[in-house]
């Protein structure tokens, strides 16, 4: 039983609605979808436009300041964030603190909270500069942070920005090179992770982003904000699912059974068995882009002969979008289906790819919390509940219990 009468006087009314799916708690400009038609926008412009023709340094500026930048605005805003790639050696410092084997993701949260104590000049959310410098700061040392937290987990030293290079070549190099040696960079490989990017860069009000308003709801800093957001991300059922995939496709190739046995498995629910990187709480039909992912998939694959996996990925798409079982429940690829195979091909061991997430949605995660904070209608989130304990009783003395 539960009482919501003091509720109702207080409220007139009361929704009970856990996972938000019919909740909606912010008015935005920034993200359109439409599940139903498969439709992606940022800002009115089409996914697929974006991951075509864009680059995500410029769609990181569309998502924050609301249009496409003139030449002039872009180059300004690169060379802004291009002064900001280093980490304070002090900070440097913070990621020695970790065991050898941690997972990247809290080293980021960490280090992205960090980032508040070494500039306490540029935390008050309602100063414009402060938020503009902090914006700045995030997305031109994120990379640095995560690459650090890679080259860490391997034992590797890191390596300092080298700002002749764009923000995705820059964090390929971080990643994957060493010191006092040339790193060359595969044109393909870069223009594939900096679409990977695009595609990730926002969601609309996912649980990520919802969390980093939550939290900047109470005027949280930035910093603060997104390190949230970074944490609500490591979840399995949020970031983890491209890990998931590749898992399920590396048990398929290893066992005996073909694609067709172990989509049986998935139909009769055996162990609860589901077919990771597809289906969606808001997409009922072919994710946009999984599309583009996809395509991207090939180029990259190509290039490193490893297609065994991407064969299985492809024949259980084969098999699910020619059957009634996935038809009738509009399951079809996610955008995390085909993202682990191309992040595997590119060098990236499974525990980055949450990581590779985390650095597209900054944009989205930024965007949506200067939204938040410039809303005069946004009020601390404080959501409200439907007690279900104990009604009023007595305090028993301890001896008495
Ligand atoms: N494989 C097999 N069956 C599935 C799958 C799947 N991947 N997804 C849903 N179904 C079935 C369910 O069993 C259920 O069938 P029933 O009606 O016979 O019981 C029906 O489809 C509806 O499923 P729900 O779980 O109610 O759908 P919901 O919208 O809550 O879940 C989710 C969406 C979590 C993404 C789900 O499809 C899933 O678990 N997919 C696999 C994990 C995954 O890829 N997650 C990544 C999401 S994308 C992202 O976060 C970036």
């Amino acid at each position: 039983g539960y009482d919501i009468s003091s509720l109702l006087k207080e409220t007139g009314n009361v929704t009970f609605d856990t996972g938000f799916v019919n909740t909606a708690v912010c008015r935005s400009d920034i993200t359109y979808i439409d599940g139903g038609a498969g439709i992606l926008r940022y800002r009115g412009y089409p996914i697929d436009q974006l991951a075509g023709q864009s680059t995500f340094v410029e769609v990181a500026y569309l998502l924050i300041y609301g249009e496409l930048p003139t030449a002039d605005q872009l180059g300004e805003f690169e060379e802004r964030i291009k002064r900001h790639t280093m980490l304070h050696e002090d900070l440097k410092a913070f990621f020695n603190g970790f065991p050898r084997d941690a997972h990247p993701m809290p080293v980021l949260s960490s280090a992205v909270s960090a980032l508040g104590t070494f500039y306490q000049d540029s935390l008050d959310p309602f100063d414009a500069e402060q938020v503009e410098i902090s914006t700045i700061r995030l997305l031109a040392k994120l990379p640095t942070i995560a690459a650090y937290a890679h080259k860490k987990s391997v034992g590797q030293p890191f390596l300092y920005p080298d700002n002749s290079l764009t923000l995705t070549e820059n964090f390929l190099r971080m990643t994957f090179g060493f010191p006092a040696e040339p790193y060359e960079l595969d044109p393909d490989i870069v223009r594939a992770l900096d679409q990977l990017f695009i595609l990730h860069a926002d969601h609309e009000q996912n649980c990520s982003t919802s969390t980093v308003r939550l939290v900047g709801s109470a005027h949280a800093n930035l910093f603060n904000s997104v390190s949230a957001g970074i944490h609500a991300l490591s979840g399995p059922l949020h970031g983890g699912a491209n890990q998931a995939v590749l898992e399920m496709l590396e048990q398929i190739k290893a066992s005996d059974d073909g694609a067709e046995t172990f989509m049986k498995k998935v139909k009769n629910k055996e162990d609860g068995v589901r077919l990771m990187g597809f289906g969606h709480r808001v997409y009922k039909s072919y994710d946009p882009r999984a599309a583009i992912v996809k395509d991207t998939a090939h180029t990259v694959l190509e290039k490193s002969g490893s297609s065994e996996l991407m064969d299985i990925a492809m024949k259980l798409e084969e098999v699910a979008l020619a059957d009634d079982y996935f038809v009738e429940r509009n399951l079809y690829p996610n955008v995390d289906f085909y993202t682990g195979l191309i992040y595997t091909a590119m060098g990236f061991e499974p525990k980055m790819f949450t990581v590779l997430f985390a650095i597209g949605r900054l944009p989205g995660w930024i965007a949506q919390w200067r939204e938040m904070i410039e809303d005069k209608e946004t009020k601390i989130g404080r959501p409200r509940q439907i007690y279900t304990g104990a009604t009023e009783r007595d305090y028993v003395e301890i001896g008495k219990r």
